[in-house]
């Protein structure tokens, strides 16, 4: 099964992506992740995309799609791959859609997550992830079970992300609104899309992504 999370910055695609890798098997491929890890490591991918994240902006086209290209071919992805954060332009969704027909690979669904910019803003300025396992939570809305503790692999570390301020989201929104959105026309014209209340609480956001797995299953 492929499937993409589709949603503006803070939509809750991350938080998402690893329910379902969990419950459903599919492998997480977040390119912002991705580059995040290229960035940290001081990779020739790494120096070009810094500052294009760092002001809110998109990397490029052909740095994407070659990360992407690259990872799909490998094991993992055999049983279908969940993208998170991918395609984000619709040069980049019509690069997947060529990867996908030369693999003989069927796009499942496109989960469109709807959540107000007004949220977003709270959601990523609290938002914090654990340093070890990239396991995410938030301040208020995600706290882990034991305070300072992570849920998942015990660390006590935990990372921000350096382009979480208030000054970044707002660029990352408009940028959202102009090169991303027009992604939802991209895939209602090919019968893929399906929009879930981002606003609700994370488990009922998760309910309702099942829905659509399961209908597609
Ligand atoms: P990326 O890492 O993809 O960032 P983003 O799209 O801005 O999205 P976020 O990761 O900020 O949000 P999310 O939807 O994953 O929300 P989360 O689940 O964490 O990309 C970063 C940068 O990399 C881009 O700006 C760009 O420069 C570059 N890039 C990446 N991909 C690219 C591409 N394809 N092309 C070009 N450039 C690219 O949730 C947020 C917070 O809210 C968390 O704390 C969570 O606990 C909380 N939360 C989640 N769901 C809920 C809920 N339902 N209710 C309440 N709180 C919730
Ligand atoms: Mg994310």
């Amino acid at each position: 099964m492929i499937i993409i999370l589709l949603g503006p910055p803070g939509a809750g695609k991350g938080t998402q992506a690893q329910k379902i890798q969990n419950s459903h098997g599919l492998v997480q491929l977040s390119t912002g992740d991705m580059l995040r890890a290229a960035v940290a490591a001081g990779t020739e991918v790494g120096k070009k995309a810094k500052d294009f994240m760092e002001a809110g902006k998109l990397v490029t086209d052909e740095i994407v799609v070659g990360i992407i290209a690259d990872r799909i071919e490998e094991d993992d992805c055999k049983q279908g791959f969940l993208l998170d954060g991918f395609p984000r332009t619709v040069a980049q969704a019509e690069a997947l859609d060529k990867m996908l027909d030369q693999k003989a690979l069927i796009l499942g669904a496109v989960v469109e997550m709807k959540v107000d910019d007004e949220a977003l803003v709270d959601r990523i300025t609290g938002r914090y992830t654990c340093a070890d396992c990239n396991q995410g939570y938030h301040e208020v809305n995600l706290k882990p079970k034991v305070d300072g503790v992570c849920d998942n692999c015990g660390s006590t570390n935990f990372n921000r992300r350096a382009d979480d301020n208030r000054k970044t989201v707002s660029s990352r929104l408009e940028t959202y609104h102009a090169q991303t959105a027009p992604l939802l026309p991209y895939y209602e014209a090919k019968g893929v899309l399906k929009t879930v209340d981002g606003m609700a609480d994370i488990d009922d956001v998760s309910a309702q992504i099942k829905d659509v797995l399961s209908a597609l299953a």
